[in-house]
């Protein structure tokens, strides 16, 4: 789908790293170049003809991303990624309202950006991180969130779609479990909105985090969405210009409203220009043609990796283009080297989630994941290149 808007797929490459980061379509590049050519400007500042074009285009991003995971405008904040989206709800939000002994609910195949702050916050504060139980599949369950749950749950903080096992939780029903629960609810949506609908208020969600560059937008941008009444209540991690009403030297001083507040110092301007493009992009595709195409392209490739006898797939049943896998007897960095041998990239690790080999008993996979401009003859380069892997090291070493 749409590969010709996708100047990289002009070479002979399969790119299955959409994880990572995804390619950028020519409209995103061409908004950003415009922006940096012929009207620069900073926003909220100037009064002049390329200030103005440039505060609507701003603004008005507010209002596709508010559209794109149905929230409302007021409830979106630019922050550098998701990993700064989550620190910002951990020590601006949780660190006000959590006290010592209150539980956090995550899980072991959750990302650094979904551990690391919440055991942060535990050394500060005495908070205690508890891990809610996977199934076989590695997968969470509502009854294993049910069953997690203890008069001290104060938060759970999940990924919508995890990164290595790619398993879709049901965070609509898990949004009402905390609804009804008063759990605070935090959802890392840095695997999900780029790939399928998220709905923010019907999902009961308080904080979604989410990365322009995992959806076709750019590095150095990504959104967190809060509702507006927790946002009011949240600090901001960072202070300057821009988000203050007024400041004086007998020490007062005046924050601007929720979400602004948020946005100390000059925002990457033409990164948020270029996730509105980004935005109305995957937009006019639609999000359930890409889902529903990537589970096309996933269900593919499992069945002609069935047929390869030293392949171990770990997430055969995950609802998401996420495929981890190992050739068996193999470092799956060799594997990766292997691959770009065939001008095939993914990714090999641990994938930032650490201890996620707790549960799979291994500390590092390929990870093959798709986008809606993978097709049929990338899978089938894929599988080619993996059933001659009995030459590995002929061209490895
Ligand atoms: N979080 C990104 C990934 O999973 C970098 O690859």
């Amino acid at each position: 789908m749409n590969r010709e808007d996708f100047p990289m797929l002009d070479e002979d490459i399969v790119y299955f790293d959409n994880g990572a980061t995804t390619l950028k379509p020519r409209c995103v590049t061409d908004s950003i170049v415009k922006y940096m050519s012929r009207h620069t400007s900073n926003i909220h500042r100037g009064d002049y003809d390329a200030a103005i074009v440039t505060n609507k285009l701003y603004d008005d991003t507010r209002e596709v991303v508010a559209r794109f995971v149905n929230a409302s405008s007021k409830e979106v904040v630019f922050t550098s990624g998701t990993t700064m989206s989550i620190n910002m709800v951990v020590f601006g939000f949780m660190k006000k309202h959590l006290k010592a002994g209150d539980e956090v609910l995550i899980t072991k195949s959750e990302h650094a950006s979904n551990v690391l702050p919440w055991l942060k916050l535990s050394e500060e504060i005495g908070i205690v991180v508890k891990y809610m139980d996977l199934n076989d599949e590695y997968e969470l369950t509502v009854d294993s969130v049910r069953k997690s749950i203890t008069p001290n749950t104060k938060v759970i903080s999940i990924a919508h779609v995890t990164n290595v096992i790619g398993d879709v939780r049901d965070v609509s029903t898990i949004g009402k479990i905390c609804q009804d629960n008063n759990i605070y609810f935090c959802v890392d949506g840095a695997q999900s909105v780029p790939h399928m609908k998220e709905d923010f208020k019907n999902s009961n969600i308080d904080f979604l985090s989410f990365s322009g560059h995992k959806m076709c937008g750019p590095t150095g941008v990504g959104v967190l969405v809060g509702k507006y009444d927790l946002l009011k209540e949240m600090d901001p991690l960072c202070y300057g210009g821009g988000m203050n009403n007024f400041f004086e030297a007998d020490s007062s001083y005046e924050l601007k409203e929720v979400p602004i507040k948020f946005e100390a110092g000059t925002p990457p301007i033409a990164e948020v220009i270029g996730l509105r493009e980004a935005i109305l992009y995957l937009e006019s595709i639609g999000m359930d043609k890409i889902h529903e195409h990537e589970m096309k392209l996933k269900e593919y490739l499992i069945s002609k990796l069935e047929a390869i006898p030293n392949i171990t797939i770990y997430n055969k049943k995950s609802d998401s283009g996420i495929l981890a896998f190992n050739i068996n007897d193999v470092f799956a960095q060799d594997s990766s080297v292997y691959l770009n041998h065939y001008k095939i990239f993914v990714r090999a690790g641990n994938h930032c989630a650490k201890i996620l080999k707790d549960e799979i008993g291994i500390k590092n996979t390929v990870r093959c994941s798709m986008y809606f401009y993978n097709n049929f003859s990338d899978v089938e380069r894929l599988v080619s290149a993996l059933e001659k892997s009995e030459d590995i090291f002929k061209v490895v070493l």
